[in-house]
């Protein structure tokens, strides 16, 4: 009998599932058309190399490869932009002027399907070439507010940024030794993902100036009001192109006069081919980041064609969950804990702070608390499930051991490290283990990513043995020659006869935030920040 399974990441359609789809498509592309714009359309395949640049959007390894049959090596279009900057590059390559495109198309991305990823996504949008003014910047985002709204998503907060103000903080630290593209991606992605933690300690190794230092602390809470941020962005400035990234916040907000929008300096964006003003449009109440745009002349410049483009994307499959699915109570923020030690932890330090869950007690075998005030709730998951479920939007916010957050590579903003739950990362073996270079190392561990990461960067091959509890075992019954693991007190090395033969890394609980989250409830996820940051 034939399989009656379809692939993990793509999904069949029921009639009432497409039509809703197509009807939020349609209403959507007409409100691109009322605004001038023609549709286009590109292939599904698409050249390897077409992609292969630093500044894509999608890392190679997230692409769909196909060799066809002359030996081609070809992708299944991963981002929607590219192509269309290549057309235009192409078949408009002697207009002169506004060229004004829409798209309604898919884009296929591989995901990490744990988290109940996709790997073929809807987009719609537009791209608009050939006009750079402030007004057109406004133009373009108000296009996006207005096809959302006319498809019945009112409840939007739109965010404003320019990617030349970090762009310029990196021209300031180039004077400072902070040259190499791979040190400055590394800054990208740490203040892209907020991993405070992370920005203080490369301040440290990099021994950067006070002046530098404090904007690398700000820029990540660079976020609010266009008035105040453009003011703090204003003097935290180190040079002209940071100052005129900010001169064009205001000038463009003051073009769009929507009092819904608010300015994020802090928006670094993942695609370096963003070359100005930058926006991120989430739905409040569902708390997704359902649509994000910006300038990318400079995209253009590499297909030869000098002129100016500006555009964005809406995503279609989160617009209709959005869309279908209830929505949480926006007020009460949602915050996700590990059952054991380090709840035990967080929840003195709440009472600390002065949040107080009167039904908790640590015998109840009860998941889900409210504090007295009923602004807060605790949500009790396995620890190893605080990520996903801070990922996924279920819960706003969360505590959780760095070792845990780094095995999981949860795709989360890493805020505060709260000092407690300390213990570091490290191999160890039994007593007077020595490393035998010729053979293979059998490393025993519950974190194969860190493990595996770790004796990568030195270029040792190893073996992964993933075990999920007492791992101490493993090479004392001959399963593994080494382990990796964390250590705390020591006492369960000692207790076994094994001792720490490299140390890894320091761990510690870290205070993580939802993306959306940090925009949608900014005031108690700032409040709550606040408080557990005055203790540290
Ligand atoms: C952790 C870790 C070590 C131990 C380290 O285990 O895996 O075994 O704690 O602490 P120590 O240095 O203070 O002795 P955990 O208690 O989580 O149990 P598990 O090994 O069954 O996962």
């Amino acid at each position: 009998m034939i399989s009656n399974f379809i692939p993990e990441g793509v999904e069949d359609l029921n009639y009432e599932q497409y039509e809703r789809i197509t009807a939020i498509e349609n209403s959507i592309l007409d409100v691109f058309r009322a605004s001038g714009f023609r549709q286009i359309k590109t292939p599904t395949f698409e050249y390897f190399d077409l992609f292969d640049d630093e500044g894509t959007a999608v890392s190679t390894e997230d692409m769909y490869k196909i060799v066809d049959n002359g030996g081609h090596l070809m992708v299944l279009k991963p981002d929607a932009t590219i192509p269309i900057a290549r057309m235009v590059a192409t078949h408009y390559k002697e207009a002169s002027g506004e060229i004004k495109l829409m798209y309604n198309t898919n884009v296929y991305r591989s995901m990490d399907f744990r988290a109940g990823g996709k790997r073929e996504f809807r987009q719609a949008g537009i791209e608009y070439f050939g006009v750079s003014s402030y007004e057109n910047d406004a133009e373009i985002i108000s296009i996006a507010i207005r096809a959302l709204k006319e498809t019945g998503f009112h409840d939007l907060k739109t965010e404003l940024g320019n990617a030349e103000y970090f762009n310029g903080l990196l021209d300031a630290l180039t004077v400072e030794g902070i040259r190499d593209a791979e040190t400055q991606e590394t800054l990208r992605t740490m203040v892209e993902a907020k991993r405070i933690p992370a920005i203080d300690q490369f301040c440290e190794e990099k021994n950067l100036s006070a002046r530098s230092r404090l904007v690398l602390r700000e820029l990540p809470f660079l976020y609010g009001s266009v008035e105040e941020v453009a003011a703090k962005a204003a003097d935290l400035a180190l040079n002209d192109r940071m100052k005129n990234a900010v001169d064009s916040i205001i000038r463009i907000a003051a073009a769009l006069g929507d009092e819904s929008v608010s300015a994020d300096m802090g928006i670094v964006s993942r695609l370096e081919y963003y070359s100005g003003m930058i926006f991120r449009i989430y739905l409040r109440n569902s708390g997704v980041m359902v649509g994000s745009g910006g300038r990318y002349d400079s995209l253009m410049t590499r297909f030869g064609k000098h002129i100016p483009a500006a555009g964005f994307g809406l995503n279609i499959d989160l617009l209709y969950e959005a869309d279908q699915a209830e929505t949480g109570d926006p007020e009460v923020l949602n915050i996700a804990l590990g059952k054991g030690r380090l709840a035990d932890l967080t929840m003195e330090r709440l009472a600390e702070v002065g949040i107080v869950f009167p039904d908790y007690s640590k015998k109840s075998r009860k998941l889900i608390f409210e504090d007295s005030t009923g602004k807060y709730r605790i949500i009790f998951v396995k620890a190893v499930d605080v990520g996903i479920y801070v990922e996924k939007g279920a819960c706003d916010v969360g505590v959780i051991g760095r070792d845990t957050l780094l095995e999981s590579a949860s795709d989360v903003f890493e805020i505060i490290d709260l000092q407690y739950g300390k213990c570091i990362f490290a191999v160890a073996a039994p007593k007077g283990f020595r490393y035998d270079r010729k053979k293979k190392l059998r490393v025993a561990t519950k974190y194969p990513r860190v493990a595996k990461d770790y004796f990568a960067q030195y270029g040792r091959s190893i073996e992964i043995i993933k075990i999920n509890g007492s791992v101490e075992l493993a090479p004392l019954v001959g399963l593994s020659d080494v382990i990796v693991d964390i250590v705390e007190t020591g006492n369960t090395l000692r207790e076994n006869g094994l001792e720490v033969v490299e140390p890894i890394t320091d761990i510690s609980a870290r205070f993580i935030v939802n993306r959306a989250s940090m925009k949608t409830k900014e005031n108690p996820v700032s409040e709550l920040m606040n408080l557990l940051k005055e203790r540290k």
